[in-house]
């Protein structure tokens, strides 16, 4: 039986910490709200001139030097972002360059928060079907650029952060077993950036309005979110005859602390089974289930043979999740 598995990881935070305290100094809010709401207390912001390349090499190379591969071995790059340094190259290119991976061809997923889980879906499917064997998935962004720090419904959420997964052919049990996705394109207004595209260039206009900024209706988000992944989790579970008993680790999207709790709640799992790195990264998006798994597998968490589920949602909208054994 030929798997798509996961063989090395890495992630990357940068040093710059900013707390619910320095955030208490910017906008009209409290570290007892921010923590209550959202169970963040600090998130990473990336210097001046460090770009999420930056961060997607940084964790790349990690998750390559953990698979014990080289750069040139990869024959598939693969990027999820929804903040890239820029619309043209994509990331996945640019990384490439960075990386020296010559031999790779290489492409950007746009599926916000649930990029990464996009990203193995398409990695298995590739491995699959024979197309590609050594393939370097990154979730790497900086949101704080595209954050109104303003906005103090927004700017409390998000931190800036990569992680990255090296995934090989296997011809054995380990690895993804499933990955289930979805979209609904009509809730899109709920969670957006409504300028820097081809409807709304870069104008006077569009700078005065703020609408290069992260817009999120949170509360309706939240439901939606809510009820999203009670359906993408069991879709999971009975799809693999799984019973939730049998999960090792819940690798949460990390968007809120709450949503996190009651996903956990539904499964009826204790929170020691669930990777929480949410209070000091914040919201990094599609950074945040590889920055939360590589945590994971360098202190032990994760061991060979555990049953590991992974859910998101996001922007678009879109929710995901996928079964992996380790
Ligand atoms: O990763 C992608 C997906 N994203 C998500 O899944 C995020 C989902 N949403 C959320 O996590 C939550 O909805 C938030 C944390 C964003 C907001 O929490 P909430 O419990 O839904 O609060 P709310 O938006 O209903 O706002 C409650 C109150 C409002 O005041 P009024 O109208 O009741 O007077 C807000 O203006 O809290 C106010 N508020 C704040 N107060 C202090 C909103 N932001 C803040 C703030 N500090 N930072």
């Amino acid at each position: 039986m030929i798997h798509a598995r996961i063989t090395g990881t890495g992630s990357f935070a940068p040093k710059k910490i900013i707390t619910n305290q320095d955030l208490e100094k910017l906008v009209d809010t409290s570290d007892e709200w921010i923590t209550e709401r959202t169970g963040i207390k600090e998130r990473r912001i990336a210097e001046k001139g460090q770009n999420t390349s930056d961060l997607a090499y940084e964790a790349g190379k990690k998750a390559l030097k953990a698979a014990e591969l080289t750069a040139q071995e990869l024959d598939l790059i693969l990027v999820a972002t929804m903040t890239p340094d820029t619309i043209l190259p994509s990331m996945g290119c640019v990384l490439q360059d960075k990386l020296g991976a010559k031999n790779a061809a290489a492409f950007d997923i746009a599926a916000a928060c649930s990029g990464f889980i996009y990203g193995l879906s398409i990695a298995d499917a590739f491995i699959k079907a024979g197309a590609y064997k050594n393939i370097l998935l990154v979730g790497a962004e900086v949101l704080s650029r595209f954050t109104d720090w303003e906005d103090r419904t927004t700017c409390v959420l998000f931190g800036d952060g990569a992680g990255a997964v090296v995934i090989q052919r296997h011809a054995g049990k380990h690895g993804i077993l499933s990955t289930h996705l979805h979209s609904d394109g009509s809730l899109g207004d709920l969670l957006h950036v409504p300028a820097g595209g081809a409807q709304h260039p870069a104008s006077h206009d569009t700078i005065r309005k703020r609408m290069h900024f992260i817009k999120m209706k949170g509360n309706e988000t939240f439901k939606a979110a809510v009820r999203a992944l009670e359906g993408v989790v069991q879709e999971a579970l009975e799809h693999n005859k799984v019973k939730p008993e049998e999960i090792d680790l819940l690798v949460p999207h990390q968007a809120n602390l709450r949503i996190i709790q009651a996903m956990a709640q539904r499964l009826n799992m204790p929170m020691e089974k669930v990777v929480l790195t949410l209070p000091k990264y914040g919201n990094t998006s599609a950074a945040s289930i590889p920055m939360a798994l590589d945590e994971a597998v360098r202190d032990g968490r994760v061991k060979e043979n555990h049953l590991l589920l992974f859910e998101a949602f996001g922007g678009g909208l879109t929710w995901a999740s996928a079964l992996v054994r380790w």
